[in-house]
């Protein structure tokens, strides 16, 4: 079954609005939707924010039969092209907070890991199909770059940008991805830029936030109709 998540409140209601037959599951500190939404069977879920909140929803989403992920939400632009309301549609994930250097390792490597986590080719084509049918909203592929911190600083952006190459940066995309691979479950990552993660990412993001989640949304929407 298709799974969807997002990490909060705003990314996950407009879906949850229109789940038809609804069903609450209840697991340990998370609640899964299940439903119909445009006639496609999907579970549906808030995960909260940050990686580990992401990584238990996930694991909950998989417990319960998805075989396919979709995360949706908001992320602060670190390609410089990226303006409020664009799509990030991701090719792979990274965790930029993890530094094992020490031992060693990359910056962003878990031992015993992959560096990064690739979203799966089909779900990827889909949504970027998907996001060129919103109007008015432009859609870029890149890396998404996940860490429990919100960025907010010229050098946060040029750190992303110059160690990982990412797109964007978020909270929970590779923490999901994580634990998708680990299960050999596809999943993609689509993100609406709410802010470009700069001294005004702050004010930004809670002015944009709710209105760029509708881009989100709409991309998923479009992808229903394409699964
Ligand atoms: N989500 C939205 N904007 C973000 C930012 N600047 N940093 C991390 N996560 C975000």
């Amino acid at each position: 079954m298709l799974a969807i998540m997002g990490a909060m409140d705003e990314e996950i209601e407009l879906l949850l609005a229109d789940l038809q037959d609804r069903e609450t599951l209840e697991r340990p500190g998370v609640t899964l939707y299940r439903g119909v939404l445009d006639g496609v069977p999907v579970l549906l879920t808030k995960s909260g924010i940050g990686k580990v909140n992401a990584a238990v929803a996930a694991t909950f989403l998989l417990v319960a039969g998805a075989s396919r992920v979709i995360f949706t939400g908001v992320a602060g632009g670190i390609h410089p092209e990226l303006r409020v309301g664009d799509i990030v549609v991701s090719t792979d994930l990274v965790q930029h907070d993890v530094d094992v250097t020490a031992l060693g390792y990359e910056l962003g490597t878990i031992p015993g890991e992959a560096p990064a986590w690739a979203a799966d080719e089909r779900l990827r084509a889909v949504a970027l199909n998907a996001a060129g049918e919103v109007a008015g909203v432009r859609a870029l592929e890149g890396r998404v770059a996940s860490g429990d911190q919100f960025i907010a600083s010229r050098e946060g952006v040029q750190r992303l940008w110059t160690q990982f190459g990412a797109a964007c940066a978020e909270m929970e995309g590779a923490a999901v991805a994580q634990v998708c691979a680990k299960a050999g479950v596809p999943f993609v990552v689509i993100r609406s830029v709410s802010d470009t993660a700069d001294h005004d990412a702050n004010v930004d993001y809670r002015t944009f936030m709710p209105l760029v989640a509708r881009h989100a949304k709409q991309v998923v929407r479009g992808m229903l109709a394409r699964l």
